[in-house]
């Protein structure tokens, strides 16, 4: 398994593409903040991903600042080494550090950034910055704009102009490099001996964050140091749950287990679902369900190809399920009136496909201007059909509650088509049954 890391060398090539959109003024960009999570206890912390992507560096409160017309146009703010920290909480590369590794032309305190910035920023009257994210940021960003404006503005020397810069970024984010598709390939690699593990240690009995434990237990071994999302480990009625993260019921003979999971590797991770029954034997009404599901899922990923749009995937995918539905006796009608009313919102209520990387749910539009995003090699995204019938929909046949199918693969866009990473999960009927609770 190639590990790759994305290398100074990546993180300084996006820099100069963005500013090589942004040329005409300082781009700002902040990281994240330490959010408490207890008392004295914090979330464990994760970089924000645009951030993480333009410098790869990862402590909290410190902001990079793009200069493209000035000497030293990479510059730093980040907190200072601090001796008592680092007995204390561990590693962190100070102003020292931040200029011996990551590249940056000029590094100062974050404790400078109210009188520092405003004179990095003299003679540049266009600012790309995201306002909301930040709101000490924005406010820092304000009292610069007022006071520049009555100091400055008689020879019309002051920022008129804060463009978000959120629609190059992900642009930028959308298309994947080499190395960006072989750490998802990784971190999908890591999580398929995850899915294997958990298949094989599925059995009546055990509780779900057993075998969540499992799932991630291969997840860590193979280098992966956290999630990419919470794990949805969901039995029994949990599977039609679209946000369960509970993973505290116990697993019940005859039920389905759904999981939802991903490895993170170097910030990219993989989202991948599989259902699978708890016995290790799918009923007759579990396997027509499932079946449906599949389907759908194969023709959609059969859609995967440059020119397509998620759009396009997701019609192939609820018309098939539509088609299943009415199968099912659930829906009745004509399987293209009941997809422009849209019949199967109520037990398909998300959308097929979103884009894969830093973020779950990562950067890029969907559509602009009532026109969607077409489909180019290098980008990553997901097809994820499900059916969920839920105990809480009084209507439905008492046999039915409780049976949510999810089938989540993860889809590189080639020339030609496109390859599903995640292809060696087994998803077959046949396939899966004989893999589940051998090791329980
Ligand atoms: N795991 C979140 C999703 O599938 O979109
Ligand atoms: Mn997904
Ligand atoms: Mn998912």
């Amino acid at each position: 398994m190639t590990i790759n890391k994305i290398e100074q060398n990546d993180f300084s090539n996006r820099r100069k593409t963005l500013m090589s959109h942004n040329m005409d003024g300082a781009t700002i960009i902040a990281a994240g903040h330490n959010s408490p999570r207890n008392h004295d206890v914090n979330h464990q912390f994760r970089q924000q991903s645009d951030f993480w992507y333009f410098t790869g560096f990862e402590e909290p409160d410190a902001v990079m600042v793009l200069l493209p017309n000035d000497t030293k146009p990479y510059v730093m703010f980040t907190t200072p080494f601090d001796q008592t920290f680092a007995i204390w909480n561990g590693p962190m590369e100070g102003i020292e550090g931040i200029q011996n590794d990551y590249g940056v032309d000029a590094a100062y305190s974050i404790k400078e950034l109210t009188h520092k910035l405003p004179e990095l920023l003299k003679g540049y009257t266009k600012l790309y910055f995201s306002i909301g994210l930040d709101p000490i940021l924005d406010q820092v960003i304000s009292n610069i704009v007022t006071s520049r404006r009555s100091g400055a503005a008689r020879d019309g020397n002051y920022i008129t102009n804060i463009i978000d810069p959120k629609q190059t970024i992900d642009n930028m984010r959308l298309l994947k490099s080499q190395n960006e598709i072989n750490l998802l390939k990784t971190a999908i690699d890591i999580t398929t001996d995850g899915f294997n593990k958990a298949l094989n240690f599925t059995k009546p009995g055990k509780f779900e964050y057993e075998i969540q434990a499992e799932l991630e237990k291969e997840f860590r071994k193979a280098g992966s140091v956290r999630n990419g999302y919470p794990s949805i480990v969901a039995s029994g009625n949990n599977s039609c749950v679209l946000h369960y993260t509970n993973n505290n019921s116990e697993l019940k003979n005859g039920d389905l287990l759904l999981i939802d999971a991903g490895a993170e590797m170097d910030y990219y991770t993989a989202d991948i679902t599989r259902t699978w029954p708890i016995n290790g034997n799918f009923t007759d009404l579990q396997k027509d369900i499932y079946s449906i599901v599949l389907e759908a899922q194969i023709k959609a990923i059969n859609d995967v190809k440059p020119e397509a749009t998620i759009d396009s995937i997701n019609k192939t995918t609820v018309t098939t399920l539509t088609d299943g539905l009415i199968q099912i006796g659930l829906l009745t009608g004509n399987t293209e009136k009941l997809v422009e009313e849209k019949a199967y919102r109520k037990y398909y209520m998300h959308g097929t496909s979103h884009w894969l990387g830093i973020d779950v749910h990562d950067a890029g539009v969907y559509s602009k201007n009532n026109s969607f995003t077409k489909l180019k090699p290098g980008m990553v995204l997901t097809v994820e059909p499900g059916l969920y019938f839920s105990k809480y929909i009084d209507e439905l046949p008492q046999e039915m509650k409780g049976i949510g199918i999810r089938i989540e693969d993860n889809i590189l866009v080639t020339k030609t088509g496109n390859i599903n990473l995640s292809q060696k999960i087994p998803k077959e009927i046949d396939e899966i049954e004989p893999l589940i609770g051998i090791l329980s």
